[in-house]
């Protein structure tokens, strides 16, 4: 069963996300006006221009509409019961945010059954399919015990292949004062719990949290077992989470909010994605990071939300490409690559972030004719139909009936 979609004002398809010449900004960025696509198995069957169009067993005109890859959002957190709404309103009266806001959520969530903790997980990846997004990342950490790591790393996985263990969030209240009892369980029963559950390894490194040396024995560790290693670097200052990243080979070192001249240099010449979470910065009301300066020297950049119930409730990528775009200076070509094939970079994807011939077939189609729109309509729901693995996940009715 093939599905042609015709009459595509713009179709987004972008350089394959490994492809080097791609960089890390709007090189990678590429586009056809009048265009069609085919979906065939699953998979991009043919892009070209409308009038080129093979025969297809169902056709939809899309009557000038914009045509995205689906966001890939490579940074979420996304297992958790409860919220911190009030958390959020002190931060808007004044208050600074702070690492130890982590604990309320541990808190609810090992007390949550794991119905609960299944809805609200479904409802939030629910959120964010219904809003173009197609692949995503969840992470464990409000669990921080060896069960409740293990049981996040269950549910995340049930919705993603995407399965961060992050037993290195915080320090959990039983162990204060004993963070080297917090690691020794950390590398050792708890990992022993969640390896086999989980892809990849995260840590945060930051004042309050893990130190450089406890990161960098975390990332070792899940290393040791087969797991891929991502950091929480430099988010609320400078510190030594990029150059632990770094080191480590980390696919992706995410926040990159406080930077020295150091840190860009490292990332500029490692494999290692720069990942801004804008959403963040807009929820805790904190400085911006430098997206330009990052571009500038050659880093991979990309967006992602961030989804969590302290620092950043947000689940729309669509947000976080207007924010990167008005408050962090990138072009709109340069967000929509980070916010595609950017994050499939940052999670060492090459079958997702692009639209060519063989790609998965994770497909957004806006209400909009061009990308554009995502930073120019800030705010607005755009999304008119999404296709994950070439099945329609959403649509807006005008959109079936041609
Ligand atoms: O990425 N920085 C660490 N972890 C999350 C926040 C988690 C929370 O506040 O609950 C983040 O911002
Ligand atoms: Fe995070």
């Amino acid at each position: 069963m093939s599905i042609l979609i015709t009459n595509i004002g713009e179709l987004v398809t972008n350089a394959a996300p490994a492809d080097a010449d791609a960089g890390g900004g709007a090189a990678g960025f590429a586009f056809i006006t009048g265009a069609a696509l085919v979906i065939e198995g699953g998979q991009i069957a043919w892009t070209g221009t409308a009038g080129q169009a093979p025969v297809a067993d169902d056709i939809i005109d899309a009557r000038g509409r914009a045509v995205l890859p689906g966001f890939v959002d490579s940074h979420a957190h996304l297992v958790f019961a409860g919220e911190r709404g009030d958390e959020f309103a002190a931060r808007m009266a004044g208050q600074p945010y702070a690492a130890g806001g982590i604990t309320a959520t541990v808190a609810a969530t090992r007390a949550a059954s794991d119905v609960t903790l299944r809805a609200g997980l479904r409802r939030l990846t629910d959120e964010m399919l219904r809003q173009g997004t197609t692949t995503f990342e969840c992470k464990s950490g409000y669990g921080l015990t060896a069960r409740d790591e293990a049981r996040s790393l269950m549910l995340a996985a049930e919705v993603t292949p995407e399965v961060t263990y992050l037993g290195a969030h915080v320090v959990p209240p039983e162990f204060a004062g004993d963070t080297a009892g917090y690691l020794d369980l950390v590398c050792g029963a708890m990992l022993n719990a969640c390896a086999p559950r989980a892809k990849w390894v995260d840590v945060f490194c930051e004042e309050g949290a893990f130190g450089g040396d406890e990161a960098a024995a975390v990332l070792a560790a899940g290393q040791a077992r087969g797991l891929l290693p991502r950091v929480h670097a430099n988010q609320l200052g400078p510190g030594p989470g990029v150059r632990v990243a770094v080191e480590a080979g980390a696919a992706s070192a995410d926040h990159c909010t406080h930077l020295t001249s150091a840190d860009v240099d490292l990332l500029a010449s490692s494999g290692t994605v720069a990942t801004l979470l804008p959403g963040v910065e807009f929820s805790c009301r904190q400085p911006y990071p430098d997206a330009r300066r990052l571009l500038g020297a050659g880093v991979s950049v990309a967006i992602a939300t961030d989804c969590n119930p302290g620092s950043c409730f947000t689940s729309s990528m669509a947000l976080c490409v207007a924010l990167a775009v008005r408050e962090m200076g990138m072009t709109t070509q340069e967000a929509v690559w980070a916010a595609t094939a950017g994050g499939a970079r940052a999670l060492r994807r090459d079958d997702v972030g692009h639209l060519a011939p063989g790609a998965r077939a994770d497909v957004l189609m806006l209400d909009a004719p061009s990308h554009t729109y995502l930073a120019y309509r800030p705010g607005v729901p755009l999304t008119a139909a999404v296709w994950r693995e070439g099945r329609l996940a959403t649509a807006r009715p005008q959109v079936l009936a041609g």
